[in-house]
Order: C-alpha cells, then sequence, then structure tokens
C-alpha cells in the first residue's frame, strides 16, 4: 500500500469513526439492549472500505469530505446491517466477526435482526436529513434511490438470496458472477454513484467510468473475500476461515481454482485501473484502492 494511501486511509478511517458515532443512537436511550447492539456492530473496527471509496472518489472529483460524510455513513450501515443478518443462523451461521462475537451471540437473535432493521432504516434517514450533506435536494434523492436499489432485491439482498440458493449446487462461471456482482457489487458501486451525485453538473461520461470502476472493484473485492476464506488465517481475518467450504458455498477458487480466482481479481484490478485512464493523480486513491483490494490479508 503507498503512503498517500495509508495517510489518506487513516484520515478516512479517523472521520469516518467519528462520524458514525455521531448519528448512531446514544446506548443510554430506549430501548437500549437494541441501541447497543447497533452501536456494537458498527463500532469495531470494520476497515470502512465503501466509506473510503465515497471519500476517494469525492477527492477525484474535487468535492470536499465535508459534504460526504452523510452518504460514507449511510452505505456503512447498510454494510454492517447485511453483515449482522449474513451472520445469523439462518444464513451462514457465524461466530466471529471483525475479531468479535457475532452480534446474535454476543446480544440474542432477535436482537441481531432488529438490530439490522433498524440500521438499514438509520441508512435512509442520514441521506434524507443529515444536515452536513452539501448535495443539491435533487442529488440528495438520486443518492436515497441508488443505495435503494443497491440493497433491496435487485442488489444485496438479492445477491445474498442466490447465495443461500446456491448452497451444495454447482454454478457457472456467469452465474456465480452476478451473485457476486449483487452480494457484494451493487453496494460497491452506490458508494462511489453517491459521491458522483454530490458533484452537481458532472459530465456524465466522467460518471459513466467511475461507475466501470466501481464495478469493477465491486467483483474483485469478492473474489478476494474468496479466496481470503481460503487461505487466510482467522485471527487476521477476524472472521473464521473455511466457513465457505464448510457451508458448501460456490465462490471463485472452487471454480476456478486458487490460480485461477487469483488470476481473475488481477484482471479486474487492471479493468478498473483502465476505467481511471480519463483522470490524473487525482484519481491515484482509486488506484491504491483497487490494488489494496487485491492484496489485502484481511
Ligand atoms: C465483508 O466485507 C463482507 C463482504 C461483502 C465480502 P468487508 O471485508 O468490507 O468487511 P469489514 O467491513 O471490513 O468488516
Ligand atoms: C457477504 O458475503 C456479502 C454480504 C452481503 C454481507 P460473505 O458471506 O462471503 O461475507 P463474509 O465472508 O461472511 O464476510
Ligand atoms: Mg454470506
Ligand atoms: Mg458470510
Ligand atoms: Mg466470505
Amino acid at each position: 500500500m503507498s503512503n498517500a494511501l495509508n495517510e489518506y486511509l487513516s484520515y478516512c478511517q479517523q472521520r469516518v469513526e467519528q462520524a458514525l458515532q455521531d448519528r448512531l443512537p446514544n446506548a443510554q436511550l430506549l430501548p437500549q439492549k437494541l441501541h447497543q447492539a447497533m452501536r456494537y456492530s458498527v463500532l469495531n473496527g470494520g476497515k470502512r472500505m465503501r466509506p473510503m471509496l465515497t471519500y476517494s472518489t469525492g477527492k477525484a472529483l474535487g468535492l470536499d469530505p465535508d459534504g460526504l460524510d452523510g452518504p460514507a455513513c449511510a452505505v456503512e450501515f447498510i454494510h454492517v446491517y447485511s453483515l449482522i443478518h449474513d451472520d445469523l443462523p439462518a444464513m451462514d451461521d457465524d461466530d466471529l466477526r471483525r475479531g468479535k462475537a457475532t452480534c446474535h451471540v454476543a446480544f440474542d437473535e432477535a436482537t441481531a435482526i432488529l438490530a439490522g432493521d433498524a440500521l438499514q432504516a438509520l441508512a435512509f434517514e442520514v441521506l434524507a436529513h443529515d444536515p452536513t450533506m452539501t448535495a443539491t435536494p435533487e442529488g440528495r434523492l438520486k443518492m436515497l434511490t441508488a443505495l435503494a436499489k443497491a440493497s433491496g432485491s435487485q442488489g444485496m439482498v438479492g445477491g445474498q438470496a442466490i447465495d443461500l440458493q446456491s448452497v451444495g449446487t454447482k454454478l457457472n462461471l456467469p452465474e456465480l458472477e452476478n451473485m457476486h456482482i449483487h452480494k457484494t457489487g451493487a453496494l460497491i458501486r452506490a458508494s462511489v454513484t453517491m459521491a458522483t451525485l454530490a458533484k452537481p453538473g458532472l459530465d456524465p461520461a466522467v460518471a459513466t467510468k467511475l461507475d466501470h470502476y466501481a464495478k469493477s472493484i465491486g467483483l474483485s473485492f469478492q473474489v478476494k473475500d474468496d479466496i481470503l476464506d481460503e487461505e487466510g488465517d482467522t485471527a487476521t481475518l477476524g472472521k473464521t476461515q473455511g466457513k465457505d467450504k464448510d457451508n458448501d458455498k460456490p465462490t471463485y477458487p472452487a471454480l476456478l481454482g486458487m490460480a485461477g480466482a487469483k488470476q481473475k481479481a488481477q484482471e479486474l484490478h487492471e479493468k478498473a485501473l483502465d476505467s481511471l485512464s480519463i483522470f490524473g493523480k487525482e484519481a491515484d486513491l482509486l488506484r491504491d484502492l483497487s490494488l489494496y483490494i487485491i492484496q489485502r490479508t484481511h
């Protein structure tokens, strides 16, 4: 990882940690257990990759990060809700997340379901009302639409449904890609799209290039997640290694072999870089993030 990315990463992480804290209900507020569960699951050391993409896209477009805390938090709230539900016994049945007990283990199943539900609602409340956002009302409405579509049955939730249906079956490559594009790619794409919508009058051709970039890294992110599930270690990952095999999930390494999966990740990285060719140094963070996604160890 380059020094510039390292510095920006820690700047964004600090920035978004504070922004998330500020927007979460206080743990003393009734119902306390629910609010504690929401805070427990959000404020526990995620990589914050999606907020980072929102800020970094903003940087490529010359936008001030102050106006992007709203969309950065909104997408992270949706992501955390998706993780809480993904870990439930009815889904992947995981007991470790971000190095700690999963929400349903630390609290209970009903509370975990409700914490996910409430985080989803909070995401849209933030986009609708956050006073720090500088996007125009039209830009904001488009952000709400983009995040809603990316979250729902034709986005992340749809991908999760395909994932669950596919357990024990053999998907072909286009089917596997379709599953990954939905369950993981959609939210990553929305992280970038929301930043483009914060820029009034953005040339649609530029927005399209950024969207192509986001599509490539959205897929490479899950390809790498599959690779790490097979060859990472539990302590570094903060989640139990080997769960995909245990749960008989279709994955890239299962379909293409480990070398094939790694080659796919590399190709997607190169495709992402190609999409950024119209940009100069202002998009270097986005370039670095694409490389980080395929080189990361957790
Ligand atoms: C894990 O996402 C789940 C996927 C969509 C692959 P991350 O790897 O971004 O998880 P955190 O937020 O850093 O914990
Ligand atoms: C999850 O994919 C995608 C989500 C929408 C949460 P995984 O099930 O592979 O994510 P991990 O490996 O549990 O983080
Ligand atoms: Mg899953
Ligand atoms: Mg899982
Ligand atoms: Mg996984």
